[in-house]
């Protein structure tokens, strides 16, 4: 059964670590993400972007698809089903579609807009048990289309959106998705020490962008209140070297390497090593 993020996240905030999100685009992403969360007895967030859901048939295929798959499986560890980056249309759709979470990002909006839409939204996931994210101060980079300015956060705003009674709050402290560029200058934790200090300390914090943060910085800004953290790019980046290789050293011309099942593996196994490596990395391991 697909649960909200609220409990996991309180009890993150709580033990100093954070629960990953790890986006799904396809059932080999998905089945590898729950085993390894399974394996490591961490509880987990699958992100899926309004893109992805488009691509894998809308939000209702990968509810049921998501829900068949924790109960096929066997899964025990707690599994929310969260809208990543979602439209104000697209949070009613994911809601109706029986997500278990939703991230209203309504950080491209003026701040007033982003608080009436965002309240709008909270009345609603709470009257239906779900948890709800948003976001203040643009993430920078591209995903699935959503562009980014990449400003930094203002704690005061991001006060009057937490005290909204939102379950986690994304803001912008220098993160980007995607690969970070040469000459990045590392996480503002200047700025996430105020927002965590104005949002007070029950409000977890999240970290858009996590690939490619060196360790110290994420153990860092777990340190200052975050409690959950997004990563996509890294194990698409996994995959897609995983399957490289196999092509390239011929093995899909050899015997019946060809079989989808055969020729997917290497990029499966790429995923289960990127998200136990997280897993690690974030502390979430055994908390389930
Ligand atoms: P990356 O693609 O940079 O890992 O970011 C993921 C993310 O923040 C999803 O919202």
């Amino acid at each position: 059964m697909l649960v909200s993020a609220k409990k996991m996240l309180r009890d993150a905030k709580a033990g100093h670590y954070a629960v990953g999100q790890f986006n799904i685009n396809n059932l080999e992403w998905t089945k590898a993400i729950l085993q390894t969360a399974e394996e490591m007895k961490s509880p987990v967030i699958l992100g899926v972007s309004e893109g992805a859901g488009k691509y894998m048939c809308g939000f209702k295929t990968v509810a049921a698809m998501v829900d068949a798959m924790v109960d096929s499986l066997g899964i025990t560890v707690p599994v929310a089903l969260h809208l990543d980056h979602g439209t104000y249309e697209g949070s009613y759709k994911c809601i109706e579609a029986g997500f278990s979470s939703i991230m209203f990002d309504g950080s491209h909006y003026p701040i007033e807009e982003n608080i009436a839409k965002t309240k709008e939204l909270v009345a609603v996931c709470e009257s239906k048990g779900l948890s709800l994210e948003a976001e203040v101060g643009a993430i920078g980079g591209e995903e699935d289309g959503v562009i980014g300015g990449g400003e930094v956060a203002d704690p005061d705003e991001c006060k009057r959106i937490a005290d909204l009674g939102v379950t986690m709050l994304a803001a912008g402290i220098g993160n980007i998705h995607g690969k970070y560029p040469a000459n990045w200058q590392g996480l503002r934790f200047d700025v996430l020490e105020k927002i965590s200090k104005t949002v007070g300390d029950d409000m977890p914090l999240v970290l858009h962008g996590g690939t490619g943060i060196p360790a110290d910085q994420i153990k860092r800004a777990i340190s200052l209140g975050v409690s959950k953290i997004n990563v996509n790019t890294e194990c698409q980046l996994a995959f897609a070297a995983a399957t490289r290789k196999y092509i390239e050293e011929g093995k899909d011309l050899v015997g019946k390497g060809f079989d989808p099942r055969k020729l997917l593996a290497p990029g499966v196994e790429a995923i289960k090593a990127t998200v136990r490596e997280k897993i690690e990395l974030f502390g979430s391991a055994n908390k389930a």
